[in-house]
């Protein structure tokens, strides 16, 4: 169902030099996959993320400029509590605004860290999170409109481990042992130095690099124990959809998707995971062979929709109908001597707390407009390579100062969400969400748990209730996560109580 469409090639030849040019220095593989330090945020002061600029040497002897949170690139792994309050101070020490968005959380609109909460340089944010949401993976990022793409790239994110004490799960849970945070990302290297450079097919369909960042690192290793092993896949790139599966096709369960727990492991050999969305799964290494985290290469990303490939006669022209054109390799496994802490089956059910949110009281439609000027228009623009290309939803682009509609708080709504060109994951701030429909196909057994992100390939419909507050002073968003997309006004914001 992956179709390119007939520009799609016309670009990609288009942006051919920077591919030739971007292994001018070898990466050394087999570097160590770095792990966050854990940050334990509770109700004492004193926890600090410190945004600040760094370098730091993705090539050996090559600095790039970088952003992080308390560190040159990225930032520390935050251990939030169910039932506590999380205090947290963002310092902004860049020469920029930021905010800090906790992406998957549930909060009221003025502790979400929208577009509308930026603080400038040497601004202090502190925030004091009530932590009520189920067991998950989340994370947070800069979230500041037209920025978004740029400062995460740079490196202004880090993921969130949401822990529920009241849940005992039988899976592998010691952070770093048999329980890693993999927090994958595609760049683009020019000369050795991390360069954010979108060609003509990237204002269209977000960027695409050619290198894969875990945790930071080019092509790091991963020593894991032998037996049950969680890895904590978090797709932070800006655009790039992957495939993750391994290189000898082993079977894995997926437990968890963006907002928790599964109501049941899923077995599967690839996962599909787009821009924003996390998944946990669970992999067996009781054999103790060395194996690869691999990605099928989708070319063109995002360029999956059917109704463009359809329209444009596409699919022929980068083969596969599938969209696949290689596999990027991800993370090299390897399997010490040590036994796993958890070993044999995983539970044929998991305590998955999903909502129950009854029949909707009414439904909204969204359509995600790669041009609000309409379809032809959109693809002139990026036969040549115009820039300052607006996208939008249902028509117009963001505005900061326009609210786009109100959810009364507490009540169930439908939301079918639909995109006129290609496919893009749809993200909603202040509630996770249930999938109930996909494309007219059944819902994706990875998207039957809570999510904050879908991919939005075909009509899609989702249920969900809002019971966070949100004023038009700090309201929610809706939008792309595909974060040129987003930055290009493909966003809206609406206001809950
Ligand atoms: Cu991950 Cu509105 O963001
Ligand atoms: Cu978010
Ligand atoms: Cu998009």
């Amino acid at each position: 169902r992956h179709f390119l469409l007939a520009g799609a090639a016309a670009g990609a030849a288009l942006a051919a030099p920077m591919l030739v040019t971007r292994r001018a220095i070898a990466a050394e593989p087999g570097a160590p996959l770095p792990i966050p330090p854990l940050m334990e945020v509770d109700g004492r002061a004193g926890n600090t993320l410190s945004a600040r600029a760094g370098t730091r040497n993705f090539y050996p002897g090559v600095s790039s400029p970088t952003l992080g949170f308390s560190q040159d690139y990225l930032g520390p792994t935050l251990r939030l509590v169910k039932g506590r309050t999380a205090k947290i101070a963002v310092e902004n020490r860049t020469e920029a605004p930021i905010t800090a968005h906790w992406h998957g959380m549930h909060l009221p609109g003025h502790l979400d860290g929208g577009p509308q909460l930026a603080f400038g340089p040497g601004e202090t944010w502190t925030p004091e999170l009530p932590v009520n949401h189920p067991a998950a993976t989340l994370w947070y990022h800069s979230h500041v409109h037209g920025e978004t793409a740029t400062q995460v790239y740079r490196g202004l994110a880090g993921m969130i481990l949401l822990d529920d004490p009241e849940i005992d799960v039988p899976l592998p849970r010691t952070y770093g042992e048999d329980d890693f945070p993999l927090i994958v990302q595609d760049r683009l290297f020019r000369r050795g130095v991390m360069t954010y450079d979108l060609g003509h097919m990237d204002q269209m369909a977000g960027f695409q690099g050619s290198d894969i960042l875990v945790n930071g690192t080019l092509q790091p290793k991963l020593t894991v124990p032998a037996g049950l092993v969680r890895l904590r896949l978090l797709n932070a790139s800006n655009a790039r959809t992957y495939e993750f599966g391994f290189s000898d096709g082993r079977e894995f369960h997926q437990v968890a998707s963006d907002g928790g727990l599964l109501p049941a492991p899923q077995a599967m050999t690839g996962l599909h995971l787009s821009s924003g969305e996390r998944a946990e799964i669970v992999a067996d290494f009781s054999d103790r062979r060395a194996v690869r985290l691999v990605s099928a290469d989708i070319a063109g990303g995002m360029m999956g929709g059917g109704s463009m490939g359809g329209m444009m006669g596409g699919g022929g022209m980068m083969g596969a109908d599938t969209g696949a054109t290689g596999t990027l390799d991800i993370l090299s496994i390897e399997v010490s001597e040590q036994p796993a802490r958890v070993s044999g089956a995983l539970p044929a059910r998991l305590p998955a707390t999903l909502p129950d949110l009854g029949a909707p009281v009414r439904t909204r439609d969204f359509t995600l407009n790669v041009h609000s000027g309409g379809m032809m228009g959109s693809m002139l623009n990026n036969l040549v390579g115009r820039d300052g290309q607006t996208m939008g939803i249902n028509g117009s682009s963001y505005d900061m100062s326009r609210v786009d509609f109100h959810v009364p708080l507490g009540e169930t709504e439908r939301w079918r969400i639909n995109a006129d060109m290609m496919a893009h994951p749809f993200h909603v701030h202040g509630a996770s969400f249930l999938v109930t429909g996909m494309g007219g196909r059944a819902v994706d057994p990875q998207a039957t748990g809570l999510k904050d992100v879908v991919h939005v390939d075909g009509l899609t419909e989702i249920l969900v209730r809002f019971d966070k507050p949100a004023t038009a002073e700090a309201p929610f968003m809706y939008h792309c996560h595909i974060l040129e997309h987003e930055d290009r006004g493909m966003m809206g914001q609406f206001t809950v109580g």
